[in-house]
């Protein structure tokens, strides 16, 4: 079996990330490559725990640094529970989410300095990167429409439209800059033009 390969999917709410990653996973497992499937934060017990109070609406006035430290409180277990013993066992990991929603959300959005993003990354990941990392882009009017929930939503959902517009150009700055092993996906588009596109991207990483 060859080396296994780390693929994350980012984006904004409603920009398909949950059915893409599982799009992907059942793709490469149909080409015979052993894939463990990753969200965040969530995915381990503690990560699960985590992710109740972060999406939580009831759970209000959280800190910003405090929201970024419980992400990589969750990201710190999923690593050594799923995503380092995955990739050792030569096996792809496609993760519903990284280090760039931290960036994105925490640094951006909640105006976190990025150096503190950066400080917790490398502690955390200590050198690891992922093989690629798909942005699947959309306005967020459309992000927004797809998710439009009649309780609210999450905790997260709920915020304005304002911030997910500066998530949102976080993670195109991010990408920008990102060089390679970043792909931007236009997400606004058709299930099956962006599956192609995903598959083009990802096939390229397999050498399909
Ligand atoms: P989702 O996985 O269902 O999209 O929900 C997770 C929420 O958590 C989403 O609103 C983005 C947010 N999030 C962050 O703010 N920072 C992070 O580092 C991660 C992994 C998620």
């Amino acid at each position: 079996m060859g080396r296994g390969r780390f693929v994350v999917l980012e984006g904004i709410e409603g920009a398909g990330k949950s059915t893409h990653s599982a799009f992907l996973a059942g793709w490469l497992r149909e080409k015979g490559i052993a894939v463990v499937a990753a969200r965040e934060p969530g995915g381990t017990a503690l990560g699960e725990r985590l992710r109740e109070i972060l999406l939580d609406p009831e759970v209000t006035g959280m800190p910003p640094l405090a929201e970024l430290l419980l992400m990589f409180a969750a990201r710190s277990a999923s690593l050594n529970e799923v995503i380092r013993p995955a990739l050792e066992a030569g096996s792809w990991v496609i993760c519903d989410r990284f280090v760039d929603s931290s960036y994105a959300y925490q640094s951006r959005g909640r105006g976190i300095p990025p150096e503190y993003v950066q400080a917790l990354e490398q502690q955390v990941l200590d050198g690891l990167r992922p093989d690629l990392t798909i942005l699947l882009d959309a306005p967020v009017s459309v992000g927004l429409s797809r998710k439009d929930n009649p309780q609210g939503g999450d905790r997260f959902e709920r915020e304005s439209r304002e911030f997910f517009e500066r998530v949102r150009a976080g993670y195109l700055d991010r990408a920008a800059v990102g060089g390679d092993s970043y792909c931007v996906v236009d997400a606004s588009r058709s299930l099956e033009a962006v599956q192609t596109d995903l598959k083009d991207a990802v096939g390229e990483l397999a050498g399909l």
